[in-house]
């Protein structure tokens, strides 16, 4: 890639932001379709989030997506929301058009196009069960329910936040086929009778010695399972990827919301084939992480 003096800036704002996989397949995806364009991780500290949010109209960039801690703290600061990202009270990506800063969520877009387009799984009148109720799972189980999703089976830990994910699907999306599930029932077997997805929202697994999520009996012929987890094979997929069920990882999430941003800064379709490429042949598989 060659930058010159009319390359045009995209990145991401975190904190911590090093260990961002996007730069490797955004900056394919330029290079690829010939773009005159850059995307850098950017480190902005939550204090001086305001200043470089400021800073994106001084510099004229594309836009960028932004991470970990901001997705909140970003919201005040644009000029306009999209739908989704004033559903959700978060914002991944911001655009910079005329002047003017468009705040967006792609998280949700992007979980439900990798399971349609990768996994092949198609959410209308199925029912799901979500563990986790945290930012993440507000973004999937406001995809799924704006994807037809049939019924949703919540569970998590601190059970009050589920609750509180029910309500919130309720007013906001008219949604009220939920039902919440105790933590400590999870591994019950009638629990998982109806459920025909299971996506893994929690950050269980990530490390190598946490606790059981799912055990391995609950895992039923023909569920669909998938664990937003990306940094290392979880024990659940390991077991998914045993019994031959339908899996997905978060890298597929990862891909698929970047390319979402992608096409909101250049109009042009995402090339994901080569964005997944890229990433693969970066990060060795998931099996080896
Ligand atoms: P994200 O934005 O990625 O969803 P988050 O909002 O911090 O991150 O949510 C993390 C989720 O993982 C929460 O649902 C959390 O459960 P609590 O609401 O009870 O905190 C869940 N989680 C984290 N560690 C967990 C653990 N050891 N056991 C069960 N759930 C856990």
């Amino acid at each position: 890639m060659e930058i010159k003096a009319t390359t045009r800036l995209t990145g991401v704002f975190g904190y911590p932001v090093r260990h961002s996989l996007s730069p490797i397949f955004q900056n394919a995806a330029f290079q690829y379709l010939g773009l005159d364009m850059v995307y850098v991780a950017l480190e902005v500290k939550p204090e001086d989030l305001e200043v470089a949010v400021k800073a994106l109209k001084v510099f004229d960039f594309v836009g960028v997506n932004v991470t970990i801690p901001h997705k909140k703290a970003v919201v005040s600061l644009v000029d306009e929301l999209d739908g989704e990202a004033q559903e959700s009270g978060v914002v991944n990506t911001i655009c910079c058009r005329g002047g003017r800063l468009k705040g967006y969520s792609t998280d949700g877009q992007g979980f439900i196009r990798s399971l349609k387009e990768e996994g092949r799984f198609s959410p209308e009148n199925k029912s799901a069960l979500v563990l986790g109720a945290g930012g993440s799972a507000h973004a999937v189980c406001g995809a799924l329910v704006r994807s037809g999703i049939g019924h949703l089976f919540l569970c998590n830990r601190t059970r009050e936040k589920a609750v509180a994910l029910a309500d919130h699907l309720k007013k906001n999306l008219s949604f009220t086929s939920t039902e919440v599930i105790e933590f400590s029932q999870r591994h019950r077997k009638a629990v998982w009778k109806d459920v025909d997805l299971l996506v893994n929202t929690t950050s269980v697994g990530m490390k190598e010695n946490d606790p059981l999520l799912v055990r391995e009996e609950n895992l039923h012929p023909g569920l669909f399972v998938y664990d937003l987890i990306y940094n290392r094979l979880t024990e659940l997929l390991r077991n998914a990827r045993k019994l031959k069920l339908p899996h997905l990882n978060g890298l597929a999430m990862l891909v698929y919301q970047g390319g979402i941003s992608f096409e909101l800064w250049t109009g042009r379709k995402a090339p994901l084939a080569i964005m997944k490429k890229a990433l693969a042949k970066y990060r060795g598989g998931l099996g080896k992480a």
